[in-house]
């Protein structure tokens, strides 16, 4: 820890309720559930426990907010999108707050949080723009006979987020939902609920009619489950782990075969060519999983480095980990803060342990740090095989896994020898070996010479098991619609 005395301002939690049809509510099961700061282990606060009934409530503020006469049907495209603008502008009127009270919940360092903040503006402005530009399409047929489409919103959707971006992911998730006229009921995790129910207040303070959005917030198994198999929502949005991803699946199915959309985990490769300059390959790896503490879903949690500079990468990737500051998120000298949960802690720790009975070479950290909160060292083991556990399952800790190849018919195998697929990296001067493998990758994103640039026109999503469908850019509106296809034969 860089110091024991933590610089954390004190923030006023101002929200702890749940918001059903633009009012505060208490749970309908009279329970709270305790939030818990993660730079200190300490409760901050606790908030209105949702199960079940409060969703049955929120569904039910849906249903009318959505009915066909409601203000929020009867509006005009573009003043949809003029109200998700000013939630935007609201958001960046409050920077400073949500911003603390975004590394207070979630221990991400403040220059991040502050990051995100604008992040979240800036995705809602890219959405509200799209309001009045979703069309349907005319189409070719015979004369006295006219054929169009429309595209209409798809009705209640519910959405899941997880506690690693809160306030991004509920952008991601609002952004389009609301554009193309729908309603929600979001529910944010467990572990972060706070920044989501302040933006709750703030979407009621740009005059979103009542019931477009509920923020319901509780736990995974009644709360979210109780979104995933209910029969009256017409949509599933959710982020977060694969397990958790089938069951909502599989909750749609037995259910309402509502539509489902998942972004899961992800083992992404990043692959460094032998010609690749070493000071970007090196910086830019050690940014792509230590990056919040690489509780990120694109983390580069697997670095294939070619043989022939795998020595003099390893040993600069090395210096570069024990130089990271790791301690008190508010402190702007702090380059890592804390994992979000003792679960977390506990688990990135075993992976620790497994990594090392399994024989790769801990080259620095493999330790948690201080005594109070969720904290580990950057961790780097080097001679790591493609069997090993470290090398299978998503950490979502700082565990840098490097492993050597020697050929590119050789990597591209090893790469994509995994049940994920949402990201990859490759660091070439080469454009020939560049296109090459971005054509070989089994990923939904592959980014060269740079890692998980943001760019909120571009879609993201993954393959095989890393999920379903894609978010942001054109292709996550249609997610939000259903197409209505009319044929009129004119008499
Ligand atoms: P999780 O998948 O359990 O939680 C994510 C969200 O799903 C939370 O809002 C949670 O309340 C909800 N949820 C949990 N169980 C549910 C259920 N049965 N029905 C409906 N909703 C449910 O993830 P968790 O436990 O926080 O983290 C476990 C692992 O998941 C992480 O180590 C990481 O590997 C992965 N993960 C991936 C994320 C991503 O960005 N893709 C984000 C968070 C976690
Ligand atoms: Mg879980």
């Amino acid at each position: 820890m860089s110091s024991s005395e933590s610089s954390a301002p004190q923030v006023e939690i101002k929200y702890t309720q749940i918001f059903i049809n633009n009012e505060w509510h208490k749970a309908a099961n009279g329970k709270t559930f305790p939030v818990i700061n993660p730079s200190t282990g300490e409760e901050i606060c606790q908030v209105e426990e949702g199960t079940r009934s409060d969703i049955d409530k929120a569904v039910e503020a849906a249903r009318q907010a959505f009915h066909i006469k409601s203000p929020w049907r009867q509006l005009e495209p573009g003043a949809r999108g003029n109200l998700i603008r000013k939630f935007a502008n609201l958001i960046r009127r409050d920077v400073d707050y949500l911003a603390k009270l975004e590394t207070l919940n979630g221990g991400k360092i403040l220059p991040l949080s502050m990051g995100e903040v604008f992040l979240t503006a800036d995705c809602l402005d890219y959405y509200a723009g799209w309001a009045d530009k979703i069309t349907g399409e005319t189409l070719p047929s015979q004369p006295g006979n006219f054929i169009y489409t429309r595209h209409e919103p798809v009705g209640i959707c519910g959405q899941i987020i997880p506690w690693n971006f809160p306030l991004m992911m509920l952008a991601w998730k609002l952004g389009p939902a609301l554009t193309c006229g729908n309603v929600v009921i979001l529910k944010p995790a467990e572990q972060t609920p706070l920044t989501a129910l302040y933006c709750a207040a703030l979407i009621k303070e740009a005059g979103f009619p009542p019931g477009v959005v509920n923020i319901v917030p509780g736990d995974g198994p009644n709360c979210g489950y109780a979104i995933a198999i209910h029969p009256n929502i017409n949509k599933i949005a959710f982020t977060g782990s694969v397990e958790v991803g089938k069951k909502i699946q599989e909750a749609a199915g037995k259910s309402n075969l509502k539509r489902v959309t998942l972004e899961l985990g992800g083992k992404s490769p990043l692959i460094i060519c032998e010609d690749a300059d070493l000071d970007l390959a090196v910086r830019t790896a050690h940014e792509a999983l230590f990056t919040h503490a690489a509780q990120v879903c694109v983390a580069a949690s697997r670095l294939f480095v070619h043989s022939k500079i795998y020595d003099e990468f390893i040993a600069r990737s090395i210096e570069l980990a024990k130089k990271r500051v790791v301690g008190d998120p508010f402190d702007m000298k702090t380059e890592q803060g804390p994992q979000i949960s003792k679960t977390q802690f506990e688990n990135i720790l075993g992976y620790i342990q497994s990594g090392k009975e399994a024989g790769a070479k801990l080259e620095c950290g493999g330790a948690s740090l201080g005594d109070k909160g969720y904290f580990i060292q950057p961790t780097i083991f080097t001679g790591v095989t493609d069997d090993m556990k470290i090398a299978r399952e998503e950490i979502f800790g700082p565990v840098m896994s490097i492993l050597k190849f020697d050929s590119y018919e050789e990597v591209i195998e090893r790469a994509n020898d995994t049940t994920y697929g949402l990201a990859a990296g490759v660091i070439t001067k080469d454009l020939t070996r560049a296109l090459t493998l971005v054509e070989q990758l089994e990923a939904g994103s592959v980014w060269v010479n740079q890692y998980a640039p943001l760019h909120f026109q571009a879609p993201m999503g993954g393959f095989k098991q890393s999920g379903q469908g894609r978010e942001l850019g054109r292709y996550s509106l249609d997610e939000y619609c259903e197409v209505k296809t009319v044929d009129i034969k004119l008499t």
